[in-house]
């Protein structure tokens, strides 16, 4: 393997920026030339390459976004696109491919190496959604719970010098993980999540009992995905059975996706992004790079995919044991 290119799809999160570092860094350390493509699979299909070098990734391990930028292709979608893609791969003499996206991005990889074989590809989680399985935790997931966190202890601040209900809404749009860890953090009074039924009536009534016993701010975390349909038509159902005299909704929306990276999610793109490298160069294929209780896994892509994946049963008890609703 002479050449990897590698690029960044879908959502982008925090941590993707230190994760094309770690890629080039691990590549050139073992005499491959790397080239970053620009705007995900739209960008392959358009040949929109950059020869990526030490220099070239210099800076940036701090940096939230994505230096090469993110799309979500319609085209590629196509067998057509997907042919114009492999062509612009063959002749930038690209031998093997690191996609840093989430699901979709494992699924569009996994039809194009059904049809053109030649060019693997290798995966690494980067979402702030946790919503992949095989690995603990996805990229720019911990900043985004950080970042969640602050604003729920921010909202309590506020929420409390008034006695308000908040209606928070986080970011999840099918996997409650974010909602859950930033809920259980920032002492939420109910945390509500996709993967378990939203039971209003029974919802209202323990907010009027919660209110009666403490008279103090009361706190919902709610994820966007959740079956009541998010924060906004959640309050809509909610506050005018509840006793608050008043109360809020704050969507925190995309300054979940934002932000300079935690320690830990550097660690975690450092940890697969060299793991990707080293896997391509071992000539495996169709497969995310993931972390299992620190150590570095390899998952088959068809395996990833978020619909296998589970709430933790032990968070789960958490937040019924601790939160107050
Ligand atoms: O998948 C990551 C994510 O941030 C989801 O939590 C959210 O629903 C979605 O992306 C938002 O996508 P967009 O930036 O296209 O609005």
């Amino acid at each position: 393997m002479k050449k990897i290119a590698v690029f960044t799809s879908g959502g982008d999160s925090p941590g993707m920026n230190a994760c094309i570092r770690a890629v080039v860094r691990a590549a050139i350390y073992n005499q491959v030339e790397v080239l970053g493509i620009r705007r995900g699979y739209a960008g392959m299909i358009l040949g929109d390459f950059v020869p990526l070098d030490r220099e070239g990734v210099q800076g940036i391990i701090n940096r939230g976004g994505t230096i090469l930028g993110s799309a979500r292709s319609a085209e590629f979608m196509t067998p057509e696109g997907r042919q114009k893609a492999f062509e612009q791969l063959q002749a930038a003499g690209v031998d093997g491919v690191v996609v840093i996206g989430g699901d979709g991005s494992f699924k569009g990889a996994t039809v194009f190496m059904e049809e053109h074989p030649e060019i693997p590809f290798v995966g690494i989680p980067g979402t702030i959604d946790n919503d992949l399985y095989g690995t603990d935790y996805t990229l720019g997931y911990d900043t985004a719970i950080n970042t969640a966190l602050e604003a729920i202890d921010k909202i309590r601040d506020t929420a409390e010098a008034y006695n308000r209900l908040f209606f928070v809404e986080v970011m999840g749009r099918d996997a409650g993980f974010i909602a859950l860890r930033s809920g259980i953090a920032g002492g939420a009074e109910a945390i509500l999540v996709p993967e378990v039924e939203t039971d209003i009536p029974l919802l209202i009534q323990q907010i009027g009992e919660y209110h009666e016993k403490h008279k103090h701010s009361c706190i919902i975390v709610v994820a966007e995905g959740d079956d009541a349909g998010g924060a906004f038509e959640l309050a809509k159902q909610v506050q005018d059975k509840v006793p608050y005299e008043e109360s809020r909704v704050t969507v925190l929306g995309h300054i979940q996706r934002g932000g300079t990276p935690t320690c830990a999610d550097r660690v975690l793109a450092a940890q697969m992004g060299i793991g990707a490298v080293e896997a391509l160069l071992a000539n495996k294929r169709g497969i995310m790079i993931g972390v299992q209780h620190k150590q570095v896994v390899e998952v088959p892509f068809e395996q990833s995919t978020k619909h296998n994946i589970e709430i933790s049963p032990s968070l789960k008890k958490v937040a019924h044991i601790l939160s107050a609703i």
